[in-house]
């Protein structure tokens, strides 16, 4: 079983962090169109953020009031004037005459292409809320930032992460000690660290996996650093 998407977030409130709390608050009811750029490591939710934020302010109406770039794949000037140039002159608008666009890896724009961006936001942004994403946010032209209500998505803390953790376990029939699952969240005091929720889903599904191995009789090697 694939945990992320079985106990990935389904809902806004699923993301618990402060900053995307406050993002929710401030996009609700799709008034506020200034830009909002979600920066940080890896696994943090960045993109399953937008997704959601942008299909909730789209409330029932079809995505075709959402475009999605991937700007590590499509980052050419040519593809942003085109895909963002067609979209703004087709979309539909839902009921909240907005239309919304997610450029995902935004970092992965050529210079140009940033450019064009950020032309494209000056032009677009009275009805079109754009929500960036990035890994690297000084790889992005200042102006665009700029002109971006700037929201850091921050590795969570294996203490924060433990409630949800337990759920997992306890919807798979599995019973750890809090201070069991710490060690497997990787919490180590020392060096005070948080985890990304793909490394969290992956640690859990290995703690899992191996239980049940044991359980049938098998003991592969790594069993005893986890179990
Ligand atoms: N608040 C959350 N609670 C539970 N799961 C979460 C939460 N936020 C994100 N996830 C899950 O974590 C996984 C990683 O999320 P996502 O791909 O959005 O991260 P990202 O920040 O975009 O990562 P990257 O920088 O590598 O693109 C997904 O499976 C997602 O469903
Ligand atoms: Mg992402």
């Amino acid at each position: 079983m694939n945990y992320a998407v079985t106990y990935g977030p389904k809902v806004l409130s699923d993301f618990h962090h402060y900053n995307q709390r406050l993002a929710v608050m401030s996009y609700a009811g799709g008034n506020n169109t200034r830009p909002l750029l979600l920066y940080g490591p890896a696994g943090t939710g960045k993109t399953a953020f937008a997704w959601m934020l942008a299909e909730n302010l789209c409330a029932d109406v079809s995505q075709h009031d959402i475009l999605f770039i991937n700007g590590s794949m499509e980052n050419s000037i040519d593809t942003v004037r085109e895909k963002i140039a067609t979209f703004a002159s087709v979309t539909k608008f839902n009921e909240k005459q907005l239309s919304i666009i997610i450029i995902d890896e935004a970092d992965g724009f050529s210079g140009s292409a940033q450019n064009a961006l950020k032309a494209e936001i000056d032009r677009l942004m009275a009805y079109t809320l754009f929500i960036l994403t990035t890994n690297h946010l000084e790889k992005l032209a200042a102006p665009i930032r700029d002109r971006c209500k700037v929201t850091h998505c921050p590795w969570p803390m294996p203490d924060e992460l433990l409630p949800l953790a337990q759920k997992i376990l306890a919807a798979e029939g599995e019973a750890v000690s809090d201070e069991k699952l710490l060690q497997v969240l990787g919490a180590d005091y020392a060096y005070i660290k948080g985890l990304s929720y793909r490394q969290m889903f992956q640690r859990l599904e290995d703690l899992v996996g191996l239980r049940r191995m044991r359980a049938i009789g098998s003991k592969p090697a790594e069993e005893s650093k986890l179990s």
